[in-house]
């Protein structure tokens, strides 16, 4: 069987654990996939950076877009939305299946993304999107797409949860807490996206557009950051046998006057100590997603780090890897009801 061209756009925290596990489970991956995945590219904006054993300093590019052409698979790994939002663009207008890890451009565009994969015909996956290693993203898009998700409510946040969990625990300060986050390799490329909210309503969006099958964009987000909070406010929590955890819930909502509508929320908040979201420690996430017939389900486990997404990476590469193979297509996206969604200053 001819092997399966991967290009890997970006080798920083995620790219360079995908590449390493991509060496070490060749074998494996060629098994289950059915056909060799051969890395044909990885592109990088700077050629001459150290990246360790597992990236071939000869597959390095500076020219993303002569890579992409020439892959039927592209992983995007570099973040941010120009040029990610292009290249996959035109990966996908080239028949190309994509994975990407990339929140903040699923946020901003994923609409123009997933309609431009169900018409070119392609897979568009995203696991390592949100919650880092947890499979969540595909039990809300295919395990649960027979039910009816009322609420998906939890920690999504990695890097603010490690710092709101060093506050509490170690009295650590904000920044040095920050600082240990971005070490290892838990924060954004600018850590503001996390501190600030941003990354986790991103994820409350895409969140809440896969859930209740609505588009759903960060303007539609409320989104208040954990910035102002102090030792004191956590002392204060501790006090009352509280702790403060950034959460994001995206609800269904009945309005009397309105009817049904979408709310998505990303605001710290003081849970008891008791709550099972007050013990997640360090860069843990846990997200409850309660539906009309399964009930209530609760997913746990590293929300960031470079291991942890790659995993996820691949779980996703394998799958799109393994339709151009047997032939057939993953879910789509562009089919959306659209349900109203409540402006964020009625919050
Ligand atoms: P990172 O360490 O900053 O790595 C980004 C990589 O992309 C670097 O290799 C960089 O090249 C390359 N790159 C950036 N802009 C580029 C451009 N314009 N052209 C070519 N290459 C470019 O980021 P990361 O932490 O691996 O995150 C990558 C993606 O995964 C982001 O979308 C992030 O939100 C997402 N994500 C990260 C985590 C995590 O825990 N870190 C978890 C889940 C999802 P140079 O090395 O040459 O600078
Ligand atoms: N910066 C993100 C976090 C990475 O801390 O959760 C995982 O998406």
């Amino acid at each position: 069987v001819t092997p399966l061209r991967v290009a890997v756009l970006g080798a920083g925290t995620v790219g360079t654990e995908v590449l390493r596990l991509l060496e070490q489970q060749r074998d494996d991956l060629a098994h289950r996939v059915g056909a060799r995945l051969q890395v044909i590219g990885i592109s990088v904006r700077d050629r001459t950076k150290d990246r360790g054993d597992h990236v071939d300093p000869a597959l390095l590019t500076e020219d993303p877009h002569a890579l992409v052409r020439e892959a039927d698979l592209v992983v995007e790994l570099m973040g941010g939305i120009e040029p990610a939002r292009t290249l996959l663009l035109e990966a996908m207008a080239g028949g190309a299946s994509v994975v990407t890890a990339n929140k903040a451009l699923l946020a901003q565009d994923g609409a123009e993304l997933y309609e431009a994969a169900d018409a070119a015909g392609v897979d568009l996956h995203f696991e390592a999107a949100v919650a880092g290693a947890i499979p969540l993203v595909r039990p809300i898009r295919e395990s649960l797409a027979g039910d009816r998700i009322q609420r998906v409510l939890g920690i999504v946040n990695g890097t603010t949860n490690y710092i709101l969990d060093a506050m509490t625990r170690t009295g650590a300060e904000f920044d040095e807490a920050l600082a240990s986050a971005q070490r290892l390799g838990y924060a954004e490329a600018d850590p503001t996206a996390d501190v600030e909210g941003l990354d986790a309503a991103a994820k409350a969006s895409i969140l809440a557009s896969l859930a209740f099958h609505t588009r759903v964009g960060l303007q539609d987000v409320h989104c208040e950051g954990i910035t102002s909070i102090t030792a004191d406010d956590i002392a204060a929590a501790r006090r009352l046998g509280s702790v403060i955890k950034l959460l994001s819930i995206v609800e269904r909502i009945d309005d009397e006057d309105l009817g049904e509508r979408i709310s998505a929320r990303v605001y710290p908040a003081m849970i008891p100590a008791t709550h099972p979201l007050a013990s997640v420690s360090e860069a843990y996430n846990a997200v409850f997603v309660q539906a009309d017939a399964a009930g209530s389900l609760m997913f746990y486990g590293q929300g960031a780090g470079g291991s942890p997404t790659a995993s996820a990476v691949l779980g996703d590469l394998v799958s799109v890897a393994r339709q151009r193979v047997h032939g057939g297509k993953g879910p789509g996206e562009s089919n959306y009801a659209s349900l109203p969604i409540a402006p964020i200053d009625e919050l």
